[in-house]
Parts: C-alpha cells; sequence; structure tokens
C-alpha cells in the first residue's frame, strides 16, 4: 500500500510551506484521517516512507494528540474533556453517563456503530468547564442532562440520515 496520489499531491502542495520533512507530518496525519477516517499502522508506515521518517516517529507523533484517531470509529466522535478544570466541575459524571447511556468503555464505539466516547486532554475550554465535543461541535459547561439531550438529538439526526457536528474535513486547510 502506498499514500493515495490524492494526498501525496496534497503534501507536495505544501511542502514549500514546511521547513523540513518532519513538520509536513501532521498535515500528513490530517490528510489520512480526513479521508479514511482514522489512521491505521499502515497508513503510518505508508507516510512515513512518503516523507523518510521511522515508523517511530510516526507512530509517536499519531498517539500523543487526541484528534488523530488510531481506530475505527463510530459516525460521532464523542470527546469528553477530563483535564482539571472539566473534572473539578463535572467531567467524571459526564463520563459515567456517557458510558451507562451508550454502553461503552472509553475508547469504544456503540455496537451500531453510531458513537465512540473518547476522554479527551484539554479542549481549550477550561473557563467554561466541563467541556465536550461531537464531531467538530462545541459544548461548554454541560450537565448530564444536557449530555443525554446532546446524545438524543445526534441519535435522532442519524436515524433521519443527518451528519451530526460540522464537517470533520476541512478543505483547504493547509492553504
Ligand atoms: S480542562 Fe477541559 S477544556 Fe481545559
Amino acid at each position: 500500500m502506498a499514500l493515495s496520489e490524492k494526498i501525496q499531491k496534497t503534501i507536495e502542495g505544501i511542502r514549500h510551506q514546511f521547513p523540513t520533512e518532519q513538520a509536513l507530518l501532521i498535515p500528513a496525519l490530517h490528510e489520512v484521517q480526513n479521508d479514511y477516517g482514522w489512521v491505521s499502522i499502515e497508513h503510518m508506515k505508508d507516510i512515513g516512507e512518503f516523507l523518510h521518517l521511522p515508523l517511530s516517529k510516526v507512530r509517536e507523533v499519531a498517539s500523543f494528540y487526541t484528534m488523530f484517531k488510531l481506530s475505527p470509529q463510530g459516525k460521532v466522535d464523542l470527546q469528553i474533556c477530563t483535564n482539571i478544570s472539566c473534572w473539578l466541575n463535572g467531567a467524571d459524571k459526564l463520563v459515567a453517563c456517557a458510558k451507562k447511556k451508550l454502553h461503552v468503555a472509553n475508547g469504544e464505539t456503540t455496537a451500531d456503530g453510531n458513537f465512540t466516547l473518547t476522554q479527551v486532554e484539554c479542549l481549550a475550554a477550561c473557563g467554561t468547564a466541563p467541556a465536550i465535543m461531537l464531531n467538530e461541535d462545541y459544548y461548554e459547561n454541560v450537565d448530564e442532562a444536557q449530555l443525554l439531550n446532546l446524545i438524543a438529538q445526534a441519535q435522532n439526526d442519524l436515524a433521519a440520515g443527518k451528519v451530526v457536528g460540522k464537517e470533520t474535513r476541512i478543505e483547504g486547510l493547509w492553504l
């Protein structure tokens, strides 16, 4: 396997904006995730080959940032921040509530493939903690009742064939 021509073309098109091959690693990971929904170990090998970087380096970066998904994801990525501000303001209750409602543990996807629950580090909304995201949509000062409403709304939207949250793909991100 190799990186798709489209991804290679995108990376080549922005190469001049980045000082080193290593600096292109994050854009390359984003491109793969945009196209495939997640980044597999095979994709990491392909990126490493393309950018002349060892797999260990690619894996190190991909696994550090929680925005990179290293396993197939549900249609809705429900991210709950469990860093200090959010934890002090009830994130633990939100996590317990989501686990109970969706019957999944952290990092798991529901049997119907609709939701993946992910505990994440700071979402940069510490002043309005606790913060969560449904795909690319932010929600702040969330309590358990709101979380259950958001899950119910997302279930309704999915059943109606709608996309939940903003599209995760950002065209022209690197222009
Ligand atoms: S600690 Fe949760 S948004 Fe910063």
